[in-house]
């Protein structure tokens, strides 16, 4: 009976230590910005694992991976998946979780003999954050077809580096075909990396979509001066201007209220010196509401307050849009077979939107997608204390199990309203 099925625990928390110390931190975390050497690194411990299954495992041209266990019959598989790239202070979780519970999903079902009516398939894709080349979600983006491989392998880094020429050479630029081909289904396990379930108790998220994102870049340019001689009302001042962006976009959040939250992650002043008025700034703004329409107000504001910032501090402010991702709302029929799969093994659950920016919201443009939360402590995330109880780890990776042997199982042309329903 499939429907007992569990995975190993101590397999799944095994290989998430083990992959944790690849580019590790202080504090526990790891450093494995995307195709830095370190991604590299993690990339082959993953796919050795990969091939030591057995499974099919391809590298398409924008260096997704996506490892496969054939079914009953030909035909998209069932797909789960995530990423192993991470900010520079990453956790241990954060995509990791994802793509090594889909992992140990393929190893249940062959250990157990379990034939599937399809394919099962787990991915991980590139540069999911977007930390070093923007935008977040750039493999997923291209596995889609939202963004031309062409127009993706030219993007350059923050450091310089283009992401065609770090593919080659850290040896992940594959031939198979990007766009990828549309799975049957998709779900993403994922650490919260908010506060909501551990506030309430709960120990699974039915995600019910993820926000929209905005990320714009800003060049500030004045003129560099003396600190001491030059009066305040002759200065071009860019270190202001880009402290002056940075608190507006907070009073922005705090007038809109709790659905608006902001960020300025990034901020650079040049020549970055005590006795010298900076000359040129550059400083990133995150946006992101689960509305698109407050989020486009959001963007106005920002964009009309800027404009009238550069004329009064005689600067120049020149804005490229890194980021914007429209509000996503996941497949019904998925987010109730993870709410009813939760239930029925036993754990509360809570639906609820994603705060963060997952694969699942690119692929849930061409397959009935969701995802399945897990809690995460003082939710902390970005940040090397990341951490989630391995409970909750093993909870988490028993309801993808089960979720995705649902979506193997269902007829999804007819649609399946009782959610977890036909499950076996
Ligand atoms: C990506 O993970 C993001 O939400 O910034
Ligand atoms: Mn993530
Ligand atoms: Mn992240």
């Amino acid at each position: 009976m499939t429907a007992d099925l569990r995975i190993d625990g101590d397999r799944l928390l095994r290989r998430i230590e083990e992959l944790a110390t690849i580019g590790p931190i202080d504090g526990g975390g790891s450093c494995r910005l995307a195709l830095t050497d370190e991604d590299r690194e993690g990339r082959d411990l993953v796919v050795t694992w990969m091939r030591d299954l057995g499974l099919d495992v391809t590298v398409d041209g924008i260096g997704n991976v996506v490892a496969t266990r054939p079914g009953r019959t030909d035909g998209p598989p069932v797909m789960t998946g995530s990423h192993i790239d991470t900010v520079r202070t990453g956790g241990r979780y954060d995509g990791n979780l994802g793509v090594l519970a889909g992992l140990e999903v393929l190893e249940t079902l062959s250990e157990h003999g379990i034939e599937t009516e399809h394919p099962f398939a787990v991915a991980f894709f590139t540069d999911e954050e977007g930390a070093r080349f923007p935008p977040d979600m750039l493999g997923s983006l291209v596995y889609v077809g939202g963004m031309g491989l062409e127009d993706a392998l030219d993007i350059t880094g923050i450091d310089g580096a283009e992401v065609g020429a770090e593919l080659d050479r850290i040896g992940y630029r594959g031939p198979a075909p990007c766009p990828g081909p549309a799975p049957r289904a998709f779900v993403e396990l994922h650490v919260e990396q908010g506060p909501v379930l551990e506030a309430e108790g709960t120990t699974i998220g039915a995600v019910t979509g993820v926000q929209g994102i905005s990320w714009t870049g800003y060049t500030v340019t004045g003129q560099s001066n003396h600190a001491g001689t030059t009066p305040m009302h002759l200065r071009h001042d860019a270190g202001y201007a880009a402290a002056r962006i940075a608190t507006h976009v907070r009073e922005v959040a705090e007038c809109m209220g709790d659905r608006q939250v902001a960020t300025v992650g990034r901020l650079e002043l040049h020549p970055d010196l005590v006795n010298v008025v900076a000359g040129s700034a550059e400083l990133t703004v995150d946006l992101r509401n689960t509305d698109e329409t407050l989020l486009r107000a959001a963007e106005a504001d920002v964009a009309a307050f800027v404009a009238g910032l550069a004329a009064d501090e005689g600067v120049e402010v020149e804005a490229t849009t890194l980021a914007r991702f429209e509000p996503v709302e996941f497949d019904d029929r998925v987010v109730a077979a993870v709410a009813a799969t939760a239930e029925r093994l036993g754990h509360s659950v809570a639906r609820m939107p994603s705060g963060a920016g997952h694969d699942a919201q690119m692929l849930a443009r061409v397959c009935p997608t969701g995802m399945v939360f897990v809690p995460s402590r003082d939710g902390i995330s970005h940040n090397p204390a990341e951490h989630t109880d391995p409970a909750d780890l093993v909870a988490g990776a028993d309801v993808l199990l089960q979720v995705l042997l649902h979506l193997d199982a269902c007829d999804l042309d007819a649609g399946d309203p009782d959610g977890e329903g036909d499950a076996r």
